[in-house]
């Protein structure tokens, strides 16, 4: 995680971004510590990376990166104001002797890259259509030795993958259907038959923008009816007020890389 110490809404590039609308910063750092201090308070370990200034989007700390076993494939973000940041992760992990795999293609990490550990011995879906470039597809196939579902986002409001669908535990998922390309739901309903699925007031909430740890599932407090259906379908909903950071288009996922030794 990052601490939205600099965080700003002074560009947009995607459609949740009003840069004339004000941002409370300290609301913002004060939210984001309620965000840290559930995960810990689950039994999570977070690490920290150091905010910079200059780079107000730093907090999704989610678009940094991906890893799988050891491995991170790092980021080559889309848009020029957050390229810098991808150093940045970069350094997190070879620091910390992860194998650190460059890219060539453009791609956000975990924005648009989901994992599944015990999905099919290990399935990376991937998204595309706003960020991610298709051919990183490949390029992360190859960087973690798992294959690589495709998946087409065809709504600019849900630009990421990681706001429209989400990994609830090892196995299942979370997602809203209208999403997502008519042949992608088909793909998606293939490989997914027990999906909880979600509408498009769960989308539009941020509410699958969420951390599943298999049990608990930490998720934007908006998201009321969504964590009704997260808790018919056995899950523990952990609602998390994360408003402020709703007006750089993010929420509790965006915040959280997760780190898969
Ligand atoms: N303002 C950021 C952007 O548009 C928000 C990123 C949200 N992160 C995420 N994982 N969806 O890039």
């Amino acid at each position: 995680m990052c601490s939205p110490q600099h965080f700003a809404v002074e560009y947009a590039i995607n459609p949740w971004m009003d840069p004339t609308a004000p941002v409370d910063r300290e609301l913002a750092v004060k939210q984001w510590e309620g965000l840290r201090d559930a995960l810990t308070g689950l039994g999570h370990e977070v690490h920290l990376l150091d905010p910079e200034p200059g780079l107000p989007d730093m907090v999704y700390a989610a678009n940094g990166a991906f890893t799988v076993d050891g491995t991170a494939y790092g980021a080559r973000f889309k848009h020029d104001q957050r390229a810098a940041e991808a150093a940045a992760h970069r350094a997190f992990y070879t620091d910390r002797g992860w194998r650190f795999v460059a890219p060539v293609e453009t791609n956000e990490g975990e924005g648009d890259l989901a994992y599944l550990p015990q999905a099919y011995g290990g399935l990376v879906l991937a998204g595309y259509g706003f960020r991610t470039a298709l051919a990183a597809h490949a390029e992360v196939q190859e960087a973690v030795g798992r294959p690589v579902v495709s998946l087409h986002l065809i709504d600019p409001r849900f630009y990421h993958l990681d706001v429209a669908l989400a990994a609830l535990d090892d196995t299942n998922v979370v997602y809203f259907p209208g999403a997502f390309s008519a042949a992608s739901r088909r793909v998606l309903a293939q490989l997914f038959p027990d999906a909880v699925l979600a509408d498009g007031d769960d989308a539009m909430s941020f509410g699958l923008n969420l951390v599943g740890d298999g049990r608990n599932v930490v998720l934007n407090a908006e998201a009321t009816g969504l964590a009704g259906k997260l808790r018919d379908a056995g899950y523990h909903p952990v609602p998390v007020d994360l408003a402020e950071l709703k007006k750089g288009g993010g929420s509790v996922k965006c915040c959280v890389a997760e780190l898969r030794p």
